[in-house]
């Protein structure tokens, strides 16, 4: 596979990132993943404003434009003939010649950027039919969630603690409350009304998640911006979760307490077609 690095298309295992890079050694580093579906990305801009507003909330600069960024997608969709997955992007701090924690003067030391594709399912996915299963645990990650940063290790120790026991992600909670999951947003339904955490430094402002709650207030559903616990959402009639990489993913037990029937949600699956047709 080819993958793009500081400013060249080289194959996967040419590819050579400093040992001092600061996404390396601290998670100095912000990313996106973006959906590609026959060979197309879905939501670009909205990718796009997140990584600058990631960029600028870190003080961060940017190696390439806009528009240049744009150009490398497409690129490296055409070099690996990707139809359908994603594609990673992460721009890094850069390598200074010293391990500091104080961040380098940008003018000296030039950001990093590094961008892979991989291939995905996304349509047609087996999970999507029967439903994830998943396991609460205390969000110990950092307060600026509003950040998508590659600190990853907290949402990688939970999904593995989940794993353990049978289930297929977390959802994190914090102050009785559930903030998200490991690596998308949180929903549940009851009565007809999609409940969904209000957006904040709390949890990653997910553009999947901006596009399905535009989509369910277009067809008339109810949508709820608030704090639920885990005890409402195993009392609720569905719950599901949305990602760029998952779409809108029905959960279907939460803490081994068995959500609704047990089955995906009506409302759940309904917001995947949507999504799914719209997007598409
Ligand atoms: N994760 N919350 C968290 C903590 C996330 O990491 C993600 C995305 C989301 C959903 O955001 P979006 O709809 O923009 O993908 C919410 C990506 C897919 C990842 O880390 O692979």
């Amino acid at each position: 596979q080819i993958v793009y690095v500081n400013g060249e298309f080289v194959p996967a295992a040419e590819a050579k990132v400093s040992v001092f890079d600061r996404g390396f050694l601290m998670a100095d580093a912000v990313y996106e993943v973006t959906s590609v579906v026959g060979g197309k990305l879905l939501a670009f801009d909205g990718h796009i404003e997140r990584l600058q507003r990631s960029l600028s909330e870190l003080e961060m600069a940017s190696p390439v434009t806009m528009d240049e960024l744009l150009q490398i997608h497409r690129d490296l969709i055409a070099k690996n003939n990707l139809e359908e997955g994603g594609i990673y992007l992460q721009v890094t701090r850069g390598a200074p010649d010293a391990r500091d924690f104080a961040w380098p003067d940008p003018a000296e030391v030039p950001s990093g950027i590094v961008l892979f594709t991989f291939e995905k399912p996304l349509i047609d996915s087996a999970i999507m039919d029967a439903g994830i299963k998943v396991m609460s645990i205390a969000d110990e990650r950092w307060g600026r969630r509003d950040i998508k940063t590659t600190q990853l290790l907290y949402p990688s120790f939970a999904k593995m603690q989940a794993k353990k026991q049978g289930c297929q992600d977390a959802w994190l909670v914090e102050d009785g409350y559930v903030t998200e999951g490991t690596a998308n947003n949180a929903y549940i339904v009851k009565d007809g009304v999609i409940i969904t955490r209000e957006l904040s430094t709390d949890i990653l402002h997910g553009i999947t998640r901006a596009a399905i709650l535009r989509f369910a207030i277009e067809a008339q559903m109810k949508v709820e911006e608030r704090l639920f616990t885990i005890e409402e959402a195993q009392n609720a009639d569905e719950a599901f979760v949305t990602s760029a990489t998952g779409f809108a993913q029905p959960v279907i037990e939460i803490d081994g307490a068995q959500i609704g029937t047990g089955v995906p949600g009506d409302i759940s699956k309904r917001l995947r077609e949507i999504y799914t047709e719209e997007m598409i």
